[in-house]
């Protein structure tokens, strides 16, 4: 096949130029080429077509239809078979999308995608699962540990993407797992796999290749902790469907997001556990997140949180004591948004008269959950309090609301949820916003204006 002419585009300006070179010559940025096939050139472009469209695909322009005959395309998403995956995608994947499931090496992509691969196929469809870092049998051995061997699930070891695209025409699957898009490379490019151009490159046809055939493609693509330099952020925009994926190494909670969805809501969260054969669905997360709680410590104190549209009641943890250096007293958030906690303990010296500045205040949502809504304002400080002062708050008890500057407790979204689920475990009080209006039955609402009586009624309690 003869080899596609390329050039390389200026990330920066635009300026297309026949050679790589480290700084663009039209604008003078630096290493802001990539290659590119060039769409002026060569059989691929039919005339009158753009030439100056990046990414643009023969054959897929999209027809004009009646607005209100637009078939609805959650409507057509396929179950895989894995509740929590489901959930977080609106019902399933939806045929001839492509999603990205993006994570740090190690969170459990691939045992996810392999268990989604072997769920679907479970359910007498076909699915693909493409590999460009394991050989087929050790996918295999993978697949027999976790349960997931069926008739429907086949798999490829190559990365090579026209060999790739080959072996979906051949298996023509409902379902193609790409492990992973960094690995992928097309011998058109010059450029190196896992480059930004490469990356683009293959993913762009994948996406060409799941329109025609209306197989769901889904991605796997690594993210490390440095930010990666091509990987999801430069893929966000070509997908339909971009998940995150994560948990700490060590513990056994993984978190799984939509952070961006063509066909469905955002924000959904799904909790898996990973155990010995796999990633098990977390069915009751906030039973799960306090499974481990130990009653009667002062600092802890339970937060009924909202993840997408999810209550989920999360321990928040505060530890505080007198700094080694009081010059340079530490502060640690976990689990939280660590920006919001000096403007907390700001709040807390001053409207509260809690002596803070000299001593080290640690601060942490356990199991791997980051809350980031200002609804846990009031659970923060109530949990710093109760550290400062060294008495337990009663194990009962769920606090939430948003504090502002003058210390004053204001209303937050989700209240009924919040509290149903509150109700759902067990919990008998809540610490609340006084515009809170009633709760479910049997839960006793402390209704609190001001940070200050929210803090004696926790104590006196
Ligand atoms: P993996 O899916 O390979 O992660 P990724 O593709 O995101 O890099 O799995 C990550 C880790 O999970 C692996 O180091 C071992 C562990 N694991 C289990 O604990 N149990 C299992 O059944 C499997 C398959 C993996
Ligand atoms: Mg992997």
């Amino acid at each position: 096949m003869a080899r596609a002419r390329t050039v390389h585009r200026c990330e920066e300006c635009g300026a297309v130029t026949t050679r790589w070179a480290g700084r663009c010559p039209a604008c003078g940025a630096w290493n802001a080429l990539v290659e590119e096939i060039d769409l002026a050139s060569g059989p691929r472009r039919p005339a009158g077509a753009a030439a100056s469209a990046p990414g643009w695909v023969p054959g897929l322009g999209d027809r004009p239809v009646r607005m209100a005959e637009v078939e609805a395309q959650s409507a057509r998403a396929v179950p895989t078979g894995m509740a929590e995956l489901d959930r977080v995608l609106d019902g399933g994947l939806v045929p001839g999308s492509v999603s990205l499931v993006a994570g740090e090496p190690g969170t459990g992509k691939s045992t996810l995608l392999l268990q989604a691969a072997g769920a679907l196929a479970a359910s007498g469809r076909r699915a693909l699962v493409v590999s460009g870092e394991e050989s087929k049998a050790q996918v295999q051995a993978r697949a027999r540990r976790l349960g997931t061997l069926s008739e429907g699930l086949w798999v490829a070891s190559e990365t090579c993407l026209p060999d790739i695209l080959a072996a979906m025409a051949e298996v023509e699957p409902d379902l193609c797992v790409i492990d992973s898009i960094q690995t992928l490379h097309d011998p058109a490019l010059e450029s190196a796999p896992g480059s930004v151009a490469q990356v683009r490159h293959c993913a762009q046809r994948l996406v060409a290749t799941a329109k025609e055939t209306g197989a769901a493609v889904v991605m796997v693509g690594h993210v490390t902790k440095e930010g990666s330099i091509a990987g999801p952020r430069l893929l966000e925009h070509v997908v339909d469907t971009v998940l995150t994926f994560e948990g700490e190494r060590h513990q056994g909670l993984r978190l799984l997001r939509a952070v961006k969805h063509r066909f469905g809501p955002t924000g959904e969260l799904g909790l898996f556990e990973m155990a010995g054969a796999g990633l098990v669905e977390v069915a009751d997360p906030s039973a799960h997140l306090l499974g481990d709680r130990r009653p009667g410590i002062s600092g802890s104190l339970v937060l009924p949180a909202m993840e997408g549209g999810r209550p989920l009641l999360v321990e928040v943890q505060s530890l505080v004591m007198e700094a080694g250096n009081p010059a340079m007293a530490r502060r640690s958030a976990q689990g939280l948004e660590a920006g919001r906690i000096p403007m907390l303990l700001a709040v807390l010296e001053r409207r509260a008269e809690l002596k803070l500045s000299s001593m080290d205040v640690y601060v942490s949502v356990v199991g791997g959950v980051r809350v980031s809504e200002p609804a846990a304002d009031l659970a923060v400080l109530l949990s710093i309090a109760s550290a400062t002062r060294g008495g337990a708050v009663a194990d009962d008890t769920v606090v939430f609301g948003e504090v502002g500057l003058g210390g004053e407790v204001r209303q937050v979204v989700h209240t009924p949820r919040r509290l149903a689920e509150a109700q759902r475990l067990g919990f008998r009080r809540a610490v609340v916003p006084a515009s809170v209006s009633d709760g479910p039955p049997g839960l006793v609402l402390e209704k609190v204006t001001h940070l200050v009586e929210a803090i004696e009624r926790v104590a006196a309690h």
